[in-house]
């Protein structure tokens, strides 16, 4: 158990997904692949597509409303308002502080934490500390990714697998032992080239060679991903657990990264929990880096499939490499 005054739980959810939806039959006509690959190899039957006025400020706005409405919350009353993502509304200032501005949330601390598709469970565990070590009551935590922005659309091996969705979680101030019950999260930067994005950045700035190149387009490798990602969720899902002094048998919810479904079957698998236990909603939104986990989760939490008490295990990982996890009772 982690040494904090207080503890933090999660009083309300909220996600939003745009509106179009790109099926496997239309990339069917965009790229060489089928929807038989796609379903078999990744488990990705559709994804939902911003349009291309919608920037990722609009889509956690959306879901941060909701979280806020469900939560009973006003945007005044935040302390902090943290964004998880890699795909901004621009380099800076933040989409947190954009968001801040959109919500009239006029009391919130804002920025955002790049974490890749690990962005939303890092963002918890740091807003967890903040509000654990009494710096603040109130807090909202966006998870959330516009992967269709930044993809080649041209590269059959990564557009297939990616949509862009937000899902946010508003954050108070409760009894030790309460609510989050712990988080654990790690990172392996030797790995960072198995998934990234090249140009853009101040050791390679945009230009017209590196549009020429495609730089400016996420680059990945696959089957190296894979292999670690398997690893290292057991891995998170094991230490947060051991930290809280529970087990696999406490546990009533698993909620993975959806990145694709055999990884998930593979968790699942080892970590023997059945899969009326494993939350899958990849078939219909596959990717959406950041916001897999709270979109899942208030999904879960609004088809009462989250009863008051149960324990729910969310483990992720991705580009970084990063990975970890978040225990919760949930309230
Ligand atoms: O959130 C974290 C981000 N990343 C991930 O989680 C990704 C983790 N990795 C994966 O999910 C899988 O590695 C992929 C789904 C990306 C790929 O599956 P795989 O079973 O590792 O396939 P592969 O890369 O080994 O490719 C197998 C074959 C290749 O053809 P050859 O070289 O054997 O002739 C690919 O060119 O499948 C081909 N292929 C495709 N075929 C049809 C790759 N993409 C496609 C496609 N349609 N979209």
């Amino acid at each position: 158990m982690q040494t904090y005054v207080k503890g933090s739980k999660i009083t309300g959810t909220g996600h939003y997904a745009p509106e179009r939806i790109l099926t496997n039959a239309d990339l069917e006509k965009m790229v060489d692949t089928s929807d038989e690959w796609i379903v078999s190899r990744t488990g990705i039957r559709e994804r939902r597509i911003a349009a291309p006025e919608q920037a990722c400020s609009d889509l956690a706005h959306n879901a941060a409303r909701a979280a806020l409405e469900d939560a009973g919350v006003k945007a005044e009353e935040l302390e902090a308002i943290v964004v998880g993502t890699v795909t901004g509304d621009m380099q800076f200032p933040s989409t947190g502080c954009i968001v801040q501005s959109m919500l009239g949330a006029t009391n919130a601390a804002a920025f955002d934490l790049n974490a890749a598709c690990s962005g939303f469970v890092y963002s918890v565990s740091t807003v967890h500390a903040m509000i654990a070590s009494g710096q603040m009551k109130k807090a909202l935590v966006i998870g959330v990714d516009l992967l269709s922005k930044i993809v080649d659309w041209e590269d059959r091996t990564t557009c297939v697998l990616f949509g862009d969705a937000a899902g946010a979680v508003v954050l108070e101030a409760c009894d030790r032992g309460e609510g989050i019950l712990g988080t654990y999260t790690r990172s392996d930067g030797s790995l960072a080239e198995l998934l990234y994005v090249k140009a853009g950045g101040s050791r390679r700035p945009v230009s017209a060679e590196t549009v020429a190149e495609r730089e400016h387009f996420l680059r990945m490798k696959g089957d190296g991903v894979f292999k670690y990602a398997v690893r290292a969720m057991e891995d998170a899902a094991n230490r947060v657990l051991d930290s809280a002094g529970l087990t696999l048998n406490d546990v009533d919810l698993l909620i993975p990264h959806q990145a694709n479904i055999r990884i998930i079957d593979a968790v699942a698998k080892r970590l023997e929990l059945p899969k009326e236990r494993v939350v899958v909603n990849i078939d219909r939104y596959g990717n959406t880096s950041s916001g897999t986990i709270p979109l899942a989760l208030d999904e879960a939490i609004r088809a009462g499939r989250v009863n008051k008490g149960d324990v729910v295990l969310m483990v992720t990982f991705g580009g970084g490499l990063t990975w970890g996890s978040i225990l919760l009772r949930h309230t």
